[in-house]
């Protein structure tokens, strides 16, 4: 009696992909990313050396790196520059490497990598390591290259990610980019305990959220079905969605190869609007309240031009079916953490898509997992 089973398909958990079984991990992997971090007076790095000593002297952060990692350093730029009110600068790492960049001892270089391998990152912290910069990982890998050159690390903890497309690793960066926001904010004296604390309160609700979205699978597969021979998609988005849209338009370049654009959608008048035409799909990210009326005037614009808008809004929002084609609706929630459950239904879209295609989710044609060598 001989079983015949491939090691490599016992090790996707009974799911038909390695990136499926890790979009489900997602709970877990924000539950490890935040246990321990999160105090009584708001969130707690133990181990970090950076502290309230040398946060008075830095004047200026930067944050490199390279494809989702650089988007999760969008989102980062946001929280920072919010909670602990100090400008952030961000490039991605080969940018950042050949440009002699204006780094001092003051400069905190924060880079984002998931494997800690990433060359143009890892020269990127050479770099500013010799022009005198503090260098903060955060990355999956424990003992990497990045890890190992850097003065301090946090760990996202999001366990093994094997599939090329990133998707846990995405969420734990994101969320412990919040909790180092609202840390930085706290030494730096620009947060006080009240938000401190709701930001720990938020980021705890967030294995939740994404347990909801992960629910709605099937809603996703149908639209996947419905709409897998379409040769573009437009995502647009202002403020953090708009970072959620770009994160969601590389997910779906790298798996399905349908072309797709984000833009934040104050640009559409700009540019993109020459490319709506009719039955063109425009996912419309909105879940920030204060630009939620101006999302509105943009989705009116596209319509006009014939668009299929599909809508994603907290569920206070729900009334804007009158105005779209199709809603998908994430629990009410703090604006801040929108784009956790966010991205998930764009990661699922981009999953379904190319499964519809018959692409090779896991290992998508030209890209690698890790790019170690320029
Ligand atoms: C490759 C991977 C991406 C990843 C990027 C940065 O392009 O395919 O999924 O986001 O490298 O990798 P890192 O390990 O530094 O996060």
């Amino acid at each position: 009696f001989v079983v015949d089973w491939d090691p490599g398909d016992a090790e996707k958990g009974g799911y038909d992909h390695f990136m499926m079984k890790e979009m489900m991990e997602q709970p877990k992997a924000m539950r490890d990313a935040i246990t321990g971090r999160c105090a009584e007076a708001g969130a707690f790095f133990s181990g970090l050396h950076l502290d309230e000593e040398m946060m008075k002297h830095i004047n200026r952060i930067q944050i490199v790196a390279c494809g989702t990692a650089f988007h999760a350093g969008m989102v980062g730029k946001y929280y920072f520059e919010k909670f602990a009110r100090i400008s952030v600068e961000m490039e991605p790492a080969s940018e950042y490497r050949y440009k002699n960049p204006i780094v001092d001892k003051n400069t905190l270089l924060i880079v984002i990598s998931q494997s800690g391998e990433t060359a143009d990152t890892l020269a990127a912290i050479r770099l500013a390591k010799d022009k005198g910069a503090w260098v903060l990982a955060i990355t999956n890998v424990v003992g990497s290259s990045i890890a190992r050159e850097s003065h301090d690390v946090i760990y996202t903890n999001a366990g093994p990610e094997i599939a090329v497309a990133s998707t846990k690793a995405y969420v734990t960066q994101v969320g412990c980019m919040l909790l180092l926001a609202s840390y930085l904010g706290q030494l730096n004296e620009k947060l006080g305990k009240k938000d401190a604390v709701r930001v720990c309160n938020g980021l705890a609700k967030t294995p939740e959220l994404i347990e909801m979205v992960l629910d709605t699978q099937e809603k996703i597969r149908k639209f996947a079905d419905a709409n897998h021979e379409i040769h573009d998609l437009f995502y647009m988005g202002r403020g953090l969605d708009y970072y959620t849209c770009l994160e969601g338009s590389l997910k779906l370049k790298e798996i399905s190869y349908i072309h797709s654009e984000a833009f934040a959608a104050g640009e559409l008048k700009h540019g993109p609007i020459a490319l709506i035409e009719d039955g063109t799909i425009v996912v419309a990210v909105c879940t920030q309240e204060h630009v939620f009326e101006k999302m509105l005037s943009n989705i009116k614009e596209v319509k006009a031009r014939g668009a299929y808008v599909l809508a994603i809004v907290q569920e206070s929002h729900e009334e804007i079916g009158s105005e779209v084609d199709e809603v998908w609706v994430i629990p009410k929630m703090d604006d801040d953490i929108t784009p956790i459950p966010t991205v998930v239904y764009l990661q699922l879209m981009a999953y379904y898509l190319a499964v519809a295609r018959e692409c090779d989710v896991d290992k998508p044609k030209n890209l690698a997992k890790s790019v170690t060598v320029e």
